[in-house]
């Protein structure tokens, strides 16, 4: 499939990002790696999963940590048939990376900047040269389009490392930033179902009001809206006083999804009572949420239809 032809397809089901879509597609396209650049919530994984989906290309997700190693990327002989037998190649147990590479495929490296500057040198040579040596196994050729992504979050410094100059020579560089406020609402109710534009607007209005907090170094992502709507919506089921419970559903779904100032004076639990009597007086009718039934169940197939094909269809392997 020709990859800048499919981002409208892309596009579809993602609020905004168009920029995004086709600087993902053009990198790509023309064989460069990126580094997509962005704090949590900001459609970094919607968008690969869905290109990958969208052009039939394997998606592969590693989660960058400190116990990461270079076996467990490019993969390793099993002990147990060595013993009994020889290094063949075929009890070689091959890891994501050469996975990924055999099948032209997206190996999608999460918190890229918290594994070990080792296992990030061992993608050089793929990313450079388009092939791998593996002892005793052979050497493994990229097939088109592999192609190595890189994610981190500029605000995350505490146990990561500095990405060396060696492998950023090397990628290009996408930034994801937060959308913007009207975006933001389409986005929640889009994954929510939620017509009521009140508790919508509300939702996004405070997760977007502590990322500028100054007590607060990362602010809660889109995913803090998400979550009190739904919340909120469960909670009106149970209320006998409709639209008394916003500020329990909003300390759930977002006091832990922010990071405080190590000289932060307040709790999580004081900054969020804060921003919501800051709004509050602006939503006098938080009762009574319309929930649109079928837009909410039609969007909510769509996603797991794509993740139940794609989970057929392409191969995905996890490691921690
Ligand atoms: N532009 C967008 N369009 C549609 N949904 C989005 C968009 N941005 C974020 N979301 C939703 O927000 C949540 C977080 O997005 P995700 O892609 O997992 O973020 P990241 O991988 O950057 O942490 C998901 O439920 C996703 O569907
Ligand atoms: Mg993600």
């Amino acid at each position: 499939m020709d990859l800048l032809q499919i981002h409208a397809k892309v596009a579809r089901g993602v609020v905004g990002r168009e920029i995004e879509i086709k600087s993902i597609l053009t990198a790509m396209d023309a064989g460069k790696h990126i580094l997509l650049e962005g704090p949590p919530g900001t459609s970094k994984s919607t968008l690969l999963r869905k290109i990958s989906h969208e052009a039939g290309i394997p998606f592969y997700l590693v989660e960058g940590n400190i116990d990461l190693t270079p076996a467990k990327l490019v993969g390793y002989f099993n002990p147990s048939q060595v013993m009994e037998d020889s290094y063949k190649p075929e009890y070689f147990e091959k890891g994501p990376l050469t996975r990924a590479m055999e099948e032209g495929g997206i190996l999608y490296i999460e918190e890229f900047n918290r594994m070990p500057a080792d296992v990030s040198n061992v993608l050089i040579s793929p990313m450079e040269e388009g092939e791998i040596s593996i002892p005793r196994y052979g050497t493994v050729k990229a097939v088109s389009p592999f192609t190595v992504i890189a994610a981190q979050n500029p605000y995350d410094d505490v146990g990561t490392v500095r990405i060396s100059r060696a492998f950023m020579d090397r990628i290009c560089l996408i930034k994801m930033n937060y959308q913007n406020e009207a975006e933001e609402r389409e986005i929640v109710r889009l994954r929510t179902g939620m017509d009521s534009s009140e508790i919508v607007d509300l939702s996004v209005k405070m997760v977007r009001k502590t990322r500028e907090h100054p007590d607060i170094k990362l602010g809660s992502s889109i995913r803090g809206a998400i979550d009190v709507v739904d919340l909120f919506v469960g909670m009106q089921k149970l209320a006998d006083q409709p639209g008394s419970h916003f500020l329990t559903t909003a300390l759930m779904a977002i006091s832990n999804k922010i990071w405080l100032n190590e000289m932060a004076s307040k709790t999580a639990d004081e900054i969020i009572e804060e921003v919501y009597a800051s709004f509050r007086n602006q939503y006098p009718d938080l009762s009574h949420p319309q929930k649109n039934a079928t837009e909410k169940s039609s969007s909510d197939n769509g996603v797991q239809a794509i993740e139940s094909e794609e989970e057929q269809r392409v191969k995905k392997k996890i490691v921690t």
